[in-house]
């Protein structure tokens, strides 16, 4: 498949922009650049290699910008073809994608539509230095009880967890973050406008949770090991990079 093949195959709005072979080749509905602006200096940090948890990773902006921009990461995207709104081919859409952006060799995918129990084997097997879940975890449930579960693995599963959440939807969710953030070491890096529609006042508030002794420079972490068990793809449906099977 080719990029003229890709927008005949897919010719609605993309929810995100596209990134094809590092050039942005077209917009999507939602603000990406400024978000990913906001996370940066998050990654700045880094002296060393990390990993990076991509949940519900779209049309992948933020992944392929990371692995792009820092060779020396590595990103897990997360997302399948999710029967709510637009999402219903994103699955499709990423995995196209990934081929288009086959010169990244530190992208992996997994097409899953990830559950709680998911989320604890990864925690049983898997660590992130850093976890984007932006604008997912409202999806992924709609009772407030198993949010606060997901966010509860979510924030065993990674160093950093940065959490975008919604001003207009799952509301009691994002004042649930609100009062959360306020226990526990977490940075509030703002508020965002979401949709490019002039019209919408939808925003995005973005919270880091971090540990409290964040290991960002290399020092006694010469075997840090990036990267992803081979039985975590296979349990989690990994379909990129198509010779880890
Ligand atoms: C509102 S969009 C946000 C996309 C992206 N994180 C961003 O902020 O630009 C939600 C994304 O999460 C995906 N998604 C929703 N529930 C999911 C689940 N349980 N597992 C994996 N992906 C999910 C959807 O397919 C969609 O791509």
């Amino acid at each position: 498949m080719d990029k003229e093949a890709f927008f005949k195959k897919y010719p609605q709005h993309t929810y995100q922009d596209i990134i094809i072979h590092n050039q942005l080749v077209s917009f999507g509905t939602v603000f990406c650049e400024p978000r990913y602006n906001v996370i940066r200096p998050i990654l700045d940090l880094f002296e060393r290699p990390f990993s990076v948890l991509d949940l519900g990773a779209a049309q992948g902006y933020f992944s392929y910008s990371i692995s792009r921009d820092y060779p020396h990461s590595f990103c897990v995207m997360i997302d399948a073809n999710v029967p709510l709104f637009s999402y219903s081919q994103h699955g499709d859409m990423l995995f196209d994608l990934c081929k288009l952006n086959a010169h990244l060799d530190n992208i992996c995918y997994l097409n899953k539509t990830i559950t709680l129990p998911d989320l604890v084997f990864l925690n049983q097997n898997e660590h992130f230095d850093v976890i984007i879940a932006f604008l997912v975890v409202h999806l992924m449930y709609t009772d407030l009880k198993d949010q606060i579960q997901v966010i509860e693995n979510l924030l065993d599963l990674g160093d950093n967890l940065i959490l975008e959440v919604a001003n207009n939807v799952a509301v009691p969710f994002t004042d649930y973050v609100k009062t959360l953030s306020k226990t526990m070491e977490c940075l509030y890096l703002g508020e965002v406008k979401r949709r490019k529609n002039p019209d919408s006042l939808a925003t995005g508030k973005l919270f880091w949770f971090k540990k409290s002794k964040p290991h960002y420079i290399n020092h006694e972490e010469e075997d840090h090991m990036i990267g992803l068990k081979k039985e975590t793809f296979l349990q989690l449906n990994g379909v990129y990079p198509e010779n880890v099977r």
